[in-house]
């Protein structure tokens, strides 16, 4: 399903009364987050929603996408922190039952394991939020990778950590080279996907999400095969669809 809303506002109500149905029906779901810039009008939307009583994530569990490897604990860009100041810290939800790949695991490869199982283990994700690259990528999955991958270590493309580099003082060499990110087939085992994208510069992506064949080039297509999968976009992010 493809929305086509005036602007980010908008969006944001819209997902935030997809997610309201969710919790209205089981109070205990679990809820899929983003970092970056698209999921904020939505986190505003539920912060004000839990703020008039209509809304309550008191025994959800938040489940991150994607989480830099090597960052400091308390750096503001590694995504915890920035999932707990957007959204966790603005809402009800038990800071204990906020998860995410663990990027600074003595053993990265045993946790990332352990992420897919706690996902499994707390029944699976209900409604998960996604942005999309202007390459196509979802959570870190960059172009050419596996369509069916489980959480996994990453490396960083370079435009990726130059697009990221202002979050670092500007300086490339303090972005972190390497993430751990929910893989492909992880996200596709959420029960529901709702995409936003904003801005010309999203236009390819969203062509290619909406009208490209499923492809590992544009990892974002293989939400094609979701059987409830549902996209928002505002004019611009829309503007090459036939
Ligand atoms: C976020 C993430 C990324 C972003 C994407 C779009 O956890 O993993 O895939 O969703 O880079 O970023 P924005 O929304 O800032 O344009």
């Amino acid at each position: 399903e493809v929305y086509i809303l005036p602007d980010e506002d908008a969006i944001g109500e819209a997902i935030a009364d997809r997610i309201q149905k969710v919790f209205e029906n089981n109070a205990n779901a679990n809820l899929g987050v983003a970092t970056g810039s698209s999921p904020l009008p939505t986190y505003r939307a539920l912060a004000a929603r839990v703020a008039d009583g209509k809304l309550s994530f008191k025994n959800a569990h938040f489940f991150m996408l994607d989480e830099y490897v090597g960052i400091d604990e308390d750096h503001p860009e590694r995504y915890h922190n920035v999932i707990t100041t957007e959204i966790a810290s603005k809402v009800d939800v038990d800071p204990a039952n906020v998860h995410g790949p663990e990027g600074n695991a003595p053993d990265l490869e045993a946790a990332v394991k352990e992420y897919d199982q706690l996902i499994k283990d707390q029944g699976g994700v209900d409604l998960q939020i996604l942005g999309i690259g202007s390459d196509g990528h979802i959570a870190f999955n960059e172009p050419g990778g596996s369509l069916v991958s489980r959480t996994h270590v990453g490396v960083l493309t370079k435009q990726t950590r130059e697009d990221n580099a202002r979050f670092f003082d500007g300086d490339l060499s303090k972005v972190p080279t390497h993430c751990v990110t929910q893989g492909l087939g992880t996200i596709m085992e959420a029960r529901e996907l709702c995409l936003v994208a904003t801005g010309a510069g999203k236009a390819d992506a969203v062509r290619e999400l909406i009208e490209g064949g499923i492809s590992a080039l544009w990892p974002a297509t293989i939400m094609q095969m979701h059987p409830n999968a549902h996209v928002f976009v505002d004019e611009a992010a829309a503007a090459k669809l036939k």
